[in-house]
Protein backbone atom coordinates (compact mmCIF):
# COMPACT_ATOMS: atom_id res chain seq x y z
CA UNK A 1 0.00 0.00 0.00
CA UNK A 2 1.27 3.57 -1.02
CA UNK A 3 1.24 6.42 1.90
CA UNK A 4 -1.21 8.90 1.60
CA UNK A 5 0.49 12.17 1.81
CA UNK A 6 -2.24 14.78 1.55
CA UNK A 7 -5.90 14.39 3.08
CA UNK A 8 -8.40 16.36 2.72
CA UNK A 9 -11.03 16.21 5.91
CA UNK A 10 -14.52 17.95 5.89
CA UNK A 11 -12.80 20.97 4.47
CA UNK A 12 -14.84 23.75 3.78
CA UNK A 13 -13.84 27.14 1.97
CA UNK A 14 -15.42 30.50 2.65
CA UNK A 15 -14.86 33.24 0.54
CA UNK A 16 -15.92 37.03 2.11
CA UNK A 17 -16.02 40.09 -0.36
CA UNK A 18 -18.04 42.98 -0.03
CA UNK A 19 -21.05 41.32 -1.93
CA UNK A 20 -21.34 39.02 1.11
CA UNK A 21 -20.11 35.30 1.29
CA UNK A 22 -19.56 32.44 -0.68
CA UNK A 23 -18.82 28.84 -0.09
CA UNK A 24 -16.45 27.25 -2.41
CA UNK A 25 -16.33 23.79 -1.29
CA UNK A 26 -18.16 21.99 2.21
CA UNK A 27 -17.07 18.58 3.31
CA UNK A 28 -14.82 17.86 1.02
CA UNK A 29 -12.59 14.66 1.71
CA UNK A 30 -10.02 12.79 0.19
CA UNK A 31 -6.74 11.32 -0.18
CA UNK A 32 -3.46 11.50 -2.25
CA UNK A 33 -1.36 8.74 -2.24
CA UNK A 34 2.01 9.04 -3.11
CA UNK A 35 2.83 8.21 -6.72
CA UNK A 36 -0.86 8.78 -7.47
CA UNK A 37 -2.61 10.72 -9.94
CA UNK A 38 -5.61 11.98 -9.43
CA UNK A 39 -7.72 13.83 -11.89
CA UNK A 40 -10.64 16.02 -10.56
CA UNK A 41 -13.58 16.93 -12.54
CA UNK A 42 -16.60 18.75 -11.75
CA UNK A 43 -18.77 21.63 -13.53
CA UNK A 44 -16.73 25.22 -13.74
CA UNK A 45 -17.28 27.70 -11.26
CA UNK A 46 -17.78 24.21 -8.93
CA UNK A 47 -14.53 24.68 -6.74
CA UNK A 48 -11.75 22.85 -8.38
CA UNK A 49 -9.15 26.08 -8.75
CA UNK A 50 -9.86 26.74 -5.00
CA UNK A 51 -9.37 23.16 -4.22
CA UNK A 52 -5.80 23.25 -5.55
CA UNK A 53 -5.03 26.87 -3.22
CA UNK A 54 -6.54 24.19 -0.51
CA UNK A 55 -3.84 21.53 -1.30
CA UNK A 56 -0.90 23.82 -1.78
CA UNK A 57 -1.75 25.22 1.60
CA UNK A 58 -2.19 29.12 0.03
CA UNK A 59 -5.52 29.11 1.43
CA UNK A 60 -6.37 28.01 5.26
CA UNK A 61 -9.56 25.69 5.54
CA UNK A 62 -12.73 27.63 7.08
CA UNK A 63 -13.47 24.44 8.36
CA UNK A 64 -11.88 20.48 8.64
CA UNK A 65 -8.38 20.57 7.75
CA UNK A 66 -5.96 19.71 5.02
CA UNK A 67 -3.16 17.59 5.45
CA UNK A 68 -0.26 18.76 3.76
CA UNK A 69 2.59 18.26 6.05
CA UNK A 70 6.05 18.87 4.49
CA UNK A 71 5.22 18.24 1.14
CA UNK A 72 6.19 20.37 -1.68
CA UNK A 73 4.27 21.57 -4.86
CA UNK A 74 4.43 22.55 -8.19
CA UNK A 75 1.79 24.58 -10.14
CA UNK A 76 1.41 24.39 -13.82
CA UNK A 77 -1.96 26.73 -15.10
CA UNK A 78 -3.75 27.03 -18.03
CA UNK A 79 -1.50 29.31 -19.27
CA UNK A 80 1.88 27.94 -19.97
CA UNK A 81 2.97 31.74 -18.54
CA UNK A 82 6.70 31.76 -19.40
CA UNK A 83 8.09 35.30 -19.58
CA UNK A 84 8.45 36.11 -23.10
CA UNK A 85 11.71 38.35 -22.57
CA UNK A 86 13.41 34.87 -21.11
CA UNK A 87 15.08 32.22 -22.95
CA UNK A 88 13.65 28.96 -22.40
CA UNK A 89 16.75 27.70 -20.59
CA UNK A 90 16.26 30.40 -18.57
CA UNK A 91 12.63 30.26 -17.92
CA UNK A 92 13.01 26.49 -16.80
CA UNK A 93 15.83 27.92 -14.26
CA UNK A 94 13.50 30.84 -12.82
CA UNK A 95 12.22 28.92 -9.95
CA UNK A 96 15.58 28.02 -8.66
CA UNK A 97 16.54 31.89 -8.63
CA UNK A 98 12.97 32.37 -6.97
CA UNK A 99 13.97 29.10 -4.30
CA UNK A 100 17.16 30.64 -4.17
CA UNK A 101 19.04 27.26 -5.05
CA UNK A 102 20.39 28.50 -8.47
CA UNK A 103 23.62 26.21 -7.95
CA UNK A 104 25.49 25.03 -10.83
CA UNK A 105 24.08 21.62 -9.68
CA UNK A 106 20.79 22.21 -9.70
CA UNK A 107 20.98 24.18 -13.39
CA UNK A 108 22.53 21.20 -14.57
CA UNK A 109 19.80 18.82 -13.24
CA UNK A 110 17.19 20.88 -14.71
CA UNK A 111 18.59 21.32 -18.44
CA UNK A 112 19.27 17.35 -18.35
CA UNK A 113 15.67 17.52 -18.01
CA UNK A 114 15.10 19.72 -20.59
CA UNK A 115 16.90 17.80 -22.78
CA UNK A 116 15.55 14.47 -21.95
CA UNK A 117 11.95 15.26 -23.19
CA UNK A 118 13.29 17.17 -26.32
CA UNK A 119 13.54 21.01 -25.66
CA UNK A 120 17.54 20.30 -26.09
CA UNK A 121 17.59 22.50 -29.90
CA UNK A 122 14.80 25.13 -28.07
CA UNK A 123 17.01 25.69 -24.53
CA UNK A 124 18.39 29.58 -26.13
CA UNK A 125 15.05 30.41 -27.85
CA UNK A 126 12.19 32.41 -27.18
CA UNK A 127 9.01 30.99 -25.86
CA UNK A 128 7.54 32.92 -29.15
CA UNK A 129 9.79 30.82 -31.50
CA UNK A 130 8.09 27.66 -29.79
CA UNK A 131 4.58 26.07 -30.40
CA UNK A 132 2.32 25.84 -27.59
CA UNK A 133 2.32 22.20 -27.31
CA UNK A 134 6.07 22.67 -26.76
CA UNK A 135 5.78 25.73 -25.05
CA UNK A 136 3.78 23.93 -22.20
CA UNK A 137 5.89 21.16 -22.61
CA UNK A 138 8.66 23.78 -21.15
CA UNK A 139 6.27 25.01 -18.69
CA UNK A 140 5.88 21.23 -17.30
CA UNK A 141 10.03 21.06 -17.09
CA UNK A 142 9.72 24.49 -14.85
CA UNK A 143 6.98 23.39 -12.60
CA UNK A 144 9.82 20.48 -12.19
CA UNK A 145 12.45 22.44 -11.55
CA UNK A 146 12.19 22.46 -7.77
CA UNK A 147 11.60 19.02 -8.09
CA UNK A 148 8.40 19.16 -5.65
CA UNK A 149 6.54 16.57 -4.20
CA UNK A 150 3.23 17.31 -5.30
CA UNK A 151 1.88 18.51 -9.19
CA UNK A 152 -0.70 20.87 -9.10
CA UNK A 153 -2.47 20.66 -12.29
CA UNK A 154 -4.91 23.30 -13.39
CA UNK A 155 -6.63 22.44 -16.61
CA UNK A 156 -3.54 22.77 -18.13
CA UNK A 157 -4.36 21.83 -21.93
CA UNK A 158 -7.53 24.00 -22.63
CA UNK A 159 -6.18 26.49 -24.04
CA UNK A 160 -4.39 24.10 -26.50
CA UNK A 161 -6.37 23.07 -29.88
CA UNK A 162 -7.27 19.47 -29.86
CA UNK A 163 -4.69 18.19 -31.52
CA UNK A 164 -1.85 19.53 -30.02
CA UNK A 165 -3.53 18.94 -26.85
CA UNK A 166 -3.20 14.80 -27.68
CA UNK A 167 0.08 15.08 -27.89
CA UNK A 168 0.74 17.33 -25.24
CA UNK A 169 -1.26 15.08 -22.84
CA UNK A 170 1.17 12.47 -24.18
CA UNK A 171 4.21 14.06 -23.01
CA UNK A 172 3.18 15.03 -20.21
CA UNK A 173 1.55 11.83 -19.08
CA UNK A 174 4.87 10.05 -19.89
CA UNK A 175 6.67 12.66 -17.43
CA UNK A 176 5.13 12.86 -15.02
CA UNK A 177 5.10 8.70 -14.87
CA UNK A 178 8.72 8.12 -15.66
CA UNK A 179 9.68 11.37 -12.91
CA UNK A 180 7.36 9.09 -10.68
CA UNK A 181 5.48 11.98 -9.78
CA UNK A 182 2.42 12.30 -7.33
CA UNK A 183 -0.22 14.34 -9.36
CA UNK A 184 -3.47 16.32 -8.93
CA UNK A 185 -5.20 17.41 -12.21
CA UNK A 186 -8.13 19.29 -12.57
CA UNK A 187 -9.79 19.23 -15.76
CA UNK A 188 -13.28 19.58 -17.71
CA UNK A 189 -12.33 17.33 -19.70
CA UNK A 190 -13.63 13.36 -19.25
CA UNK A 191 -11.63 12.31 -21.60
CA UNK A 192 -8.57 13.56 -20.41
CA UNK A 193 -8.79 12.54 -17.07
CA UNK A 194 -9.51 8.90 -18.18
CA UNK A 195 -6.89 8.69 -20.25
CA UNK A 196 -4.35 10.33 -17.65
CA UNK A 197 -5.37 9.06 -13.95
CA UNK A 198 -5.19 6.19 -12.06
CA UNK A 199 -8.32 7.57 -10.02
CA UNK A 200 -11.22 10.16 -11.12
CA UNK A 201 -12.99 12.50 -8.75
CA UNK A 202 -16.68 13.68 -9.37
CA UNK A 203 -17.50 16.83 -7.96
CA UNK A 204 -20.68 18.25 -7.46
CA UNK A 205 -21.97 21.82 -8.12
CA UNK A 206 -20.55 24.99 -5.82
CA UNK A 207 -20.01 24.39 -3.01
CA UNK A 208 -17.71 21.33 -4.17
CA UNK A 209 -17.97 18.26 -2.70
CA UNK A 210 -16.62 14.76 -3.93
CA UNK A 211 -19.86 13.27 -5.20
CA UNK A 212 -17.91 10.07 -6.86
CA UNK A 213 -14.26 8.93 -6.74
CA UNK A 214 -12.94 5.94 -9.51
CA UNK A 215 -10.02 3.58 -9.18
CA UNK A 216 -9.72 3.47 -13.39
CA UNK A 217 -8.95 -0.65 -14.18
CA UNK A 218 -6.38 -0.34 -16.93
CA UNK A 219 -4.34 -2.01 -15.64
CA UNK A 220 -0.65 -1.36 -16.57
CA UNK A 221 -1.98 0.91 -19.68
CA UNK A 222 -0.95 4.55 -18.54
CA UNK A 223 -0.77 6.06 -22.10
CA UNK A 224 -3.13 7.88 -23.33
CA UNK A 225 -3.89 6.97 -26.59
CA UNK A 226 -3.47 3.23 -25.94
CA UNK A 227 -6.11 4.08 -23.13
CA UNK A 228 -8.38 5.85 -25.49
CA UNK A 229 -8.06 2.34 -27.85
CA UNK A 230 -9.32 0.25 -24.65
CA UNK A 231 -12.46 -1.48 -24.15
CA UNK A 232 -13.87 -0.11 -21.33
CA UNK A 233 -12.68 3.75 -22.28
CA UNK A 234 -16.62 4.61 -23.79
CA UNK A 235 -18.27 2.65 -20.96
CA UNK A 236 -16.25 5.50 -18.40
CA UNK A 237 -16.99 8.47 -20.12
CA UNK A 238 -20.40 7.56 -20.38
CA UNK A 239 -20.64 6.72 -16.70
CA UNK A 240 -18.48 9.83 -15.87
CA UNK A 241 -20.61 11.49 -17.89
CA UNK A 242 -23.60 11.02 -16.13
CA UNK A 243 -22.03 11.65 -13.08
CA UNK A 244 -21.10 15.01 -13.92
CA UNK A 245 -24.47 15.89 -15.54
CA UNK A 246 -27.19 13.85 -13.42
N1 LIG B 1 -10.76 35.16 -4.36
C1 LIG B 1 -12.08 34.94 -4.43
N2 LIG B 1 -12.96 35.76 -3.79
C2 LIG B 1 -14.28 35.53 -3.85
N3 LIG B 1 -14.86 34.53 -4.53
C3 LIG B 1 -14.05 33.67 -5.18
C4 LIG B 1 -12.61 33.83 -5.18
N4 LIG B 1 -12.07 32.84 -5.93
C5 LIG B 1 -13.11 32.11 -6.37
N5 LIG B 1 -14.28 32.59 -5.94
C6 LIG B 1 -15.62 32.02 -6.19
O1 LIG B 1 -15.63 30.69 -5.68
C7 LIG B 1 -16.27 29.81 -6.56
C8 LIG B 1 -15.31 28.70 -6.97
O2 LIG B 1 -14.24 29.25 -7.74
P1 LIG B 1 -13.10 28.36 -8.39
O3 LIG B 1 -12.49 27.53 -7.34
O4 LIG B 1 -12.21 29.25 -9.16
O5 LIG B 1 -13.96 27.43 -9.37
P2 LIG B 1 -13.49 26.53 -10.64
O6 LIG B 1 -12.01 26.48 -10.66
O7 LIG B 1 -14.15 25.20 -10.41
O8 LIG B 1 -14.08 27.18 -11.86
C9 LIG B 1 -16.75 30.65 -7.72
O9 LIG B 1 -18.10 30.99 -7.50
C10 LIG B 1 -15.88 31.89 -7.66
O10 LIG B 1 -16.55 33.00 -8.17
MG1 LIG C 1 -10.61 27.02 -12.10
Amino acid sequence: MKKEILRFRDVKLVYHTLRGETIAVENLTFSLKEGEFIAVIGPSGCGKTTLLSLAAGLLPPSDGEVLNDGLSFGYMLQKDELFPWRTIEKNIFLPLEIKKINTAENRERVKLLAEKYGLSEFLHSYPSQLSGGMRQRAALIRTLATNPDVLLLDEPFSALDYQTRLNVTEDVSQIIRSERKTALLITHDISEAISLADRVLVLSARPATVRFAHELDFGDVVNPLKRREERNFSAWFERLWRELNG
